[in-house]
């Protein structure tokens, strides 16, 4: 089976590379053609784990190919995806769906009968018909079919995701769309990965409705974190123990400087103007979406309420990626609150283990350090923003040493009481009790500090 992924970002890349290795001959095509150079030589222009070595080898295997010439690579498809960005549109926040009809109409001429047009992006309720509608007016008596199959792939673990999905979701009006998705997706059977086939719009509509309902968990966890530090809980312990219901789950209950990254902030935003447009307004998610930009602001004023004056102070910041095992920093709180801690005045040093060659040009004023270390160097606080592994095993007293002052930040709850103990540092978290350490010289244990908090 032949299969075209048209755009060659993140949900392309993974999925074409993922489909390849299920046996399947895969056209990757992008308008890029520094992207698709690079691509065709083995080079990935993201960084996500272990996608480089199933690209080297599905290459080898002559199953995958990377092209600009989409009208080639699409004549001989039996399935052409979609998978082209929808940027937020500015002013209405709606997706917008330029490169997605175009792609429609560039294929429409070039599709050969009986071939099946995928919209993998991620598109406002009623595309699919659009993007069928377009197909049909360029080239009047072609006999294609349409669906939709949205992607669920987390940046950090996109290929675990991909072969071992939660559910793939179809969204068909015919047989053939509905056998063709199924034969892709036949390596899943074997994993007992349940297939859901449904109707266009439900498929396009599930999407915005789980990512909505996961940035409104992460948005209550985090309001319950605010009113732990006001009462003295601790929100960890809270977490645990209302996932441990089944009907609320353990995921998604981590407490943190606020969401961000390419989807959940956009397709909230997204997921609020369906509902204005289709008058069925999403208050819950409207006010998820508030809260979201006001907390990153909060995390600033925060890190700066430590500090007597920022003019005078140096901060160390450990992670830009809007989280681990990426280098993405799209609509990272860094983004939003480092800016913030330099107009304030305070000197700010950042690391971050892979994205801070995407962040360097958009943050200015910020000096990058090679390891969190050098980072630390005189400063007066470190501030974890990026629950990046490699922070999960500092030496906090070699930390300690190398800092001015004696404030550990810890804006993903990383740490535990035992780790700082003997650090002689003073940490915050988020939901949590301060604890003030004592230093190493002295008696060495750890004491919660409740008034500090
Ligand atoms: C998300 C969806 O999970 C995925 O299904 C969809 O296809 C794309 O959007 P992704 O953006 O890669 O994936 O990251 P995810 O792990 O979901 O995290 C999103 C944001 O929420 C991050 O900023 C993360 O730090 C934050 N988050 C997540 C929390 O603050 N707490 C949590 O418990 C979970």
């Amino acid at each position: 089976m032949k299969l075209v992924m048209v755009g060659s970002g993140y949900v392309g890349l993974v999925s074409g590379i993922c489909f390849a290795d299920f046996g399947f001959d895969v056209s990757c095509v992008d308008v890029d053609e520094v992207k698709i150079a690079r691509l065709a030589r083995g080079e990935l222009p993201i960084y996500e784990p272990g996608l480089d070595q199933l690209l080297s080898e599905n290459m080898a295997a002559g199953r995958l190919r990377f092209t600009t010439d989409l009208a080639q690579a699409a004549r001989n498809a039996d399935a052409v995806f979609i998978a082209v960005g929808t940027p937020s549109r500015r002013g209405d926040g709606e997706a917008d769906l330029t490169y997605v009809f175009a792609a429609a109409r560039q294929l429409a001429r070039v599709l050969k009968p009986g071939a099946v047009v995928v919209i993998k992006s991620t598109v406002v309720v009623g595309t699919c018909r659009k993007v069928k509608a377009i197909i049909a007016r360029e080239n009047p008596g072609l006999d294609f079919s349409i669906a939709s199959n949205p992607e669920f792939l987390r940046e950090g673990s996109a290929i675990e995701d991909f072969m071992r999905p939660d559910r793939v979701v179809i969204g068909v009006e015919d047989a053939r769309a509905e056998k063709l998705l199924r034969r892709a997706y036949r390596p899943l059977y074997l994993r007992d990965s349940p297939i859901v086939v449904t109707s266009l719009e439900n498929a396009e509509l599930i999407k915005y409705a789980a990512n909505a309902f996961l940035a409104l968990k992460v948005t209550f966890i985090n309001e319950v974190a605010d009113l732990c530090e006001e009462v003295d809980g601790d929100v960890q312990e809270v977490a645990r123990a209302i996932g441990l219901d089944g009907r609320i789950g353990p995921k998604f209950l981590h407490a943190g400087p606020g969401f961000g990254g390419s989807c959940f902030p956009k397709d909230t935003r997204a997921f609020a103007a369906i509902g204005q447009t289709n008058r069925a307004p999403q208050r819950l998610i409207e006010t998820v979406i508030a809260i979201n930009e006001a907390r990153k602001q909060r995390m600033a004023d925060r890190i700066l309420a430590e500090l007597s004056d920022p003019r005078d102070a140096k901060i160390a910041v450990l992670g830009v990626a809007f989280k681990p095992n990426t280098d993405d920093v799209r609509e990272a709180p860094s983004l939003d609150i480092i800016p913030r801690l330099v107009a304030a005045g305070a000197r700010v040093t950042a690391h971050d283990p892979e994205a801070w060659t995407h962040a360097q040009p958009l943050l200015d004023n910020v000096s990058w350090a090679a390891d969190p270390y050098e980072a630390a160097a005189g400063a007066d606080i470190v501030v974890v923003l990026t629950e990046w592994n490699a922070y999960r095993g500092l030496d906090l007293k070699r930390l300690a040493r190398h800092m001015r002052g004696r404030v550990l930040i810890d804006l993903r709850n990383i740490y535990r009481a035992e780790d700082l103990s003997d650090s002689g540092l003073s940490y915050v978290s988020i939901g949590r009790p301060r604890i003030i350490s004592a230093p190493p010289s002295s008696s060495g244990l750890a004491r919660k500090d409740a008034l500090v908090s």
